[in-house]
């Protein structure tokens, strides 16, 4: 899909999508700003020219400018008073940042930069729209650069600002949590006023997740407007909804304080904000969603992410080589593709408080290193993987002793631990050559096929004595290099994003990572709420999911063991038990689950979901993945009382004339299953606690 210029009108341009269209363009009247004409529905060619009328000022006091919410980039400067996206410092003090476009330069038929420019002090600034021809996310980023002879000083560099249509509603959608918590879905009326969504942590964080959905909109109808940042350190969204009615938003990395220096001739460029209109409700977002992160994000989103062991609910930090193959052994047993060893196998690391930055297998528990346990791993069929936390080291290592400067740290500053670690420093070249050098070895020397990447702590006394502030950003660009180099030298390697469960979840770390560990609580019911909220923005196949003991050693809660594996079969299908402590009935149910889920492992992973009904983990719910012909229904019911289930449960985007048949050979009419409904058997109205289904229907007849 191109961005074309619009007939008939100077200086003005149409991003279009398949089913939307993004109308921009340098203000009539005044050249000093590029405003948003339209964000919606596609338009017919003809159309396009309409919606650029009385885009210039219509009423202006001295207190009043009607353009501070539609511009691509609000610049701290002049006569606005809104949220600026770009703020910055000249020399001598001077704030107010005063652009004037100079031109617009095409790379490619999909991709434009308008070139902004502040003749007097040289600070040149592009604006990058981005479309393609296969989803209706279009991609917006800014690129500044010092091209005077002094520095300049950054206060903000958002990626970009999108506006909304008056009547667009201001309901609002979003997740926050914290750890153990993450993702909660959030929904709500936004206040008039500036409402900011932040992370100060130097990750996505378990706080907040970098995106917004705003649009009077239900689960299945209305029109939504998304905006997402692909961003994994701290990041910025603030939602501003003027008094007047309209609804803007700017959203990029850094928090509020950080000070950027840009030396004479550097550039900065902010990652990717995507911005996505859907009508069809809060389902038809997050399907668009997940079409985009398969067609434009994930590094193989063709794959079928294979059922994983990881060992750290069993065995903490005690890791033999005895310990993981008895794990292994069993797992193998249930149908377990990946064998993942977490923390405790390396340096001096028996716990939390020593060892982390010591690379190397511990020498009293793998005298030999890991190759007889990996051996024994993929004797047994299966693939190995490791546990790493390469951006943190504790004070007790040797890496530490050797390289205290290596750390985040301020001279006269305390060096505050979190978990007994401090970060290290990716932004440092020779930090980030060091991490590459010991994570190519170890995927070199024992073949290894994947990396849980973790990262525990957040940032606190966050000093670089060479790059300031900017550590915020190169810290996490270091960490992009990284992944993405061994991903070039080991095309087999896959990678799954940790920080503590699911704090570094992001459409930018998901460029160069497979999966995400979603949360340490692995609670079914818990979980229930936490997926439903990472189901909004990331696809079933990025959700790690691990089926562990029960009680759960988080929570305490007791949920039976088909429950607890029909919610982790929602995303990619993990174990995380001690499985030598499962008894036979438990393995024989298991085995038959892991086996149930590969059947459909496509159908989750590549297709369709719809979040059917219920608010999951607290009444019954159900959700829906349709991929071709098949279609997957995870039905939910986790009390006997709570609430009278409803009797049936209407299935959606099914074909109305074409015959599905279930696993037992009942056949039915998708026309009656999309419009009178299933009924779950796990429904019916008495019956224990925690009772769920996976059923199965295939469609094999078309046509009445
Ligand atoms: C936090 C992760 O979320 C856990 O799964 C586990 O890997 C621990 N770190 C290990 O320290």
């Amino acid at each position: 899909m191109p961005v074309i210029p619009v007939p008939g009108r100077q200086r003005t341009w149409a991003a279009l999508t398949p089913a939307t269209a993004y109308v921009f363009g340098v203000e009539s009247a005044d050249d000093t700003r590029v405003v948003q004409h339209y964000w919606g529905p596609r338009l017919p060619g003809a159309a396009l020219a309409e919606v650029t009328a009385g885009a210039t000022a219509w009423f202006v006091t001295g207190f009043h400018d009607p353009a501070d919410a539609t511009e691509l980039l609000p610049v701290d400067g002049g006569r606005r008073w809104g949220v600026p996206s770009l703020q910055a410092v000249y020399p001598g003090g001077v704030r107010s940042v005063e652009l004037s476009f100079e031109q617009a330069v095409e790379h490619g038929p999909g991709e434009l930069e308008l070139v902004l420019r502040d003749q007097v002090h040289g600070l040149r600034v592009g604006l990058g729209v981005r479309v393609h021809d296969d989803t209706d996310v279009i991609e917006r980023w800014t690129e500044v650069t010092n091209e005077s002879g002094e520095p300049v000083h950054l206060l903000r560099l958002d990626s970009g600002a999108w506006a909304l249509p008056e009547q667009a509603g201001t309901r609002y959608a979003g997740v926050a949590g914290a750890w153990g918590r993450e993702t909660r879905l959030h929904r709500g009326e936004l206040p008039v006023g500036e409402t900011t969504f932040t992370s100060r942590t130097g990750t996505t964080s378990h706080r907040a997740n970098p995106w917004i959905m705003i649009g009077d909109a239900g689960e299945s109808g209305g029109e939504v407007w998304s905006i997402a940042l692909a961003w994994s350190g701290s990041w910025r969204l603030t939602a501003q909804r003027r008094p007047e009615g309209d609804v803007a938003v700017t959203a990029g990395f850094g928090h509020d304080g950080l000070t950027w220096p840009l030396a004479p001739g550097a550039a900065l460029r902010t990652p990717p904000v995507l911005g996505l209109h859907t009508t069809g409700g809060y389902g038809a977002a997050s399907r668009a969603w997940h079409a985009y992160a398969r067609g434009h994000v994930l590094p193989t989103p063709a794959e079928e992410r294979p059922v994983l062991y990881n060992s750290w609910e069993a065995t903490g930090f005690d890791v033999t080589e005895d310990g993981q193959l008895a794990l292994a052994r069993r797992a193998a047993e249930l149908g377990v593709e990946l064998f993942v060893v977490d923390d405790g196998w390396f340096g001096a690391r028996t716990d939390d408080t020593r060892g982390l930055g010591d690379w190397w297998p511990n020498p009293d528990r793998f005298p030999q290193g890991l190759g007889k346990l990996f051996d024994g791993v993929r004797d047994l069929g299966m693939r190995a993987g490791l546990w790493v936390e390469p951006e943190m080291v504790n004070p007790d290592s040797d890496l530490y002793r050797e390289h205290p400067d290596w750390t985040l740290h301020y001279p006269g500053r305390r060096r505050d631990t979190m978990r007994n670690q401090l970060v290290l420093n990716f932004g440092r070249d020779d930090v980030r050559a060091w991490a590459l050098a010991w994570l190519d070895g170890l995927v070199t020397e024992y073949g290894l096929d994947y990396l849980k990447w973790d990262m525990n702590r957040s940032f606190s006394q966050a000093g670089w004595a060479e790059g300031g502030d900017l550590l915020w950003i190169e810290h996490t660009l270091g960490v992009y290099a990284i992944m993405d180099e061994l991903r070039a030298r080991h095309p087999g390697l896959r990678i799954e994003s940790c920080s503590g469960g699911g704090g570094r979840a992001d459409l930018g770390i998901l460029r160069r990572t497979d999966q995400v560990w979603t949360s340490d609580n692995t609670d079914a019911r818990d979980r229930q709420a936490i997926q439903e909220g990472f189901s909004y923005l990331y696809p079933a196949s990025t959700m790690s999911c691990w089926v562990t003991d029960g009680p759960n050693p988080v929570t305490g809660r007791e949920v039976p063991l088909r429950y607890r594996f029909h919610v982790a079969m929602a995303g990619t299908l993990g174990i995380g038990g001690d499985l030598t402590r499962w008894s036979e009935e438990e393995l024989a149910e298991a085995r038959e689950l892991v086996a149930a889920y590969k059947e459909v492992r496509p159908v989750i992973q590549h297709g369709e979901l719809r979040r059917l009904t219920g608010t999951p983990g607290v009444t019954v719910s159900a959700v829906q993945y349709t991929l071709g012909d098949r279609v997957v229904v995870l039905a939910y019911n986790p009390y006997k009382l709570d609430e009278r289930p409803p009797r049936r449960l209407r299935l959606e985007g099914l074909d109305p004339d074409a015959v599905y048949e279930d696993g037992a050979g009942a056949r039915r009419h998708g026309a009656a299953l999309m419009h009178h409904g299933l009924t779950p058997a796990s429904w019916a109205p008495f019956g224990p606690d925690y009772r769920s289904e996976m059923v199965v229907l295939r469609r094999v007849q078309d046509g009445s």
